[in-house]
């Protein structure tokens, strides 16, 4: 059989070409998300002592690169509702360096006295997660 060197490589370049094409389509979909890597998917949102704080797994582990011991169980006990329950999950704990402001210290990452809308979602922005009591539209009839 003849070689034909044109068809050949118009195959191979063919092959290259779908190839650049999936590897484009696979950066398009962005990585799947594993709870096992990087901890819970949905947004942790704290309430107490003020209404709304917003805590994101996939920022700090997936987009960060932070490990899960750089918080789990010295910072912050895996348990939602845990800090809360200590008494003591105020700003003035972050500015003395704990919770959140073990890194939110101005220096591993921004400061808690600063970009105060970052992390307070405030109640209009739990509201809008979750609906208001007013708005929500599955909040009729049972209570
Ligand atoms: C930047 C800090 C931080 C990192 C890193 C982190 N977590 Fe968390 N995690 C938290 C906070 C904050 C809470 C809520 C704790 C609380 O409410 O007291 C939490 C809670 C949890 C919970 C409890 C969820 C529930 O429903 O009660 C699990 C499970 C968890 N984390 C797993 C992980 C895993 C797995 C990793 C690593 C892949 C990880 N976390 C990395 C901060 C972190
Ligand atoms: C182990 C270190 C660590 C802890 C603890 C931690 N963070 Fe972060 N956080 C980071 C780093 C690093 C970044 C990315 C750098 C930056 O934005 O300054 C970040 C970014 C963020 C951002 C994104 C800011 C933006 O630009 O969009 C928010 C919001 C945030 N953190 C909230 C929290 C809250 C709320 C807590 C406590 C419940 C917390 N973090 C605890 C390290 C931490
Ligand atoms: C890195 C995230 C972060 C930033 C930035 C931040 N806070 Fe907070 N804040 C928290 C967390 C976490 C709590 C405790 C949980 C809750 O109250 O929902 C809290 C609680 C509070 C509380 C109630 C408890 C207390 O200390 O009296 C007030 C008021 C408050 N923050 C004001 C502010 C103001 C004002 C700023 C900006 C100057 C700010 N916070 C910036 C995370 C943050």
């Amino acid at each position: 059989m003849k070689f034909d060197y044109k068809r050949v490589t118009g195959f191979l370049s063919a092959i290259a070409f779908t190839g650049v094409l999936l590897g484009f389509a696979g950066n398009a979909v962005s990585e799947e998300y594993d709870e096992d890597t990087y901890g819970p998917e949905a947004p942790i949102v704290f309430t107490s002592p003020v209404k709304a704080v917003i805590f994101t797994h996939k920022l700090h582990t997936m987009d960060v690169g932070l490990e899960c011991d750089s918080c789990h169980d010295e910072i912050f006990e895996m348990e939602i509702g845990s800090a809360e329950a200590n008494g003591d999950y105020t700003m003035q704990s972050l500015y003395d360096g704990k919770y959140c402001g073990a890194c939110h210290d101005g220096d591993t990452a921004f400061a808690s006295d600063t970009r105060c809308t970052v992390c307070h979602i405030g109640v209009k922005g739990f509201d809008r997660m979750f609906g208001s009591p007013k708005t929500d539209s599955h909040s009729g009839g049972n209570h």
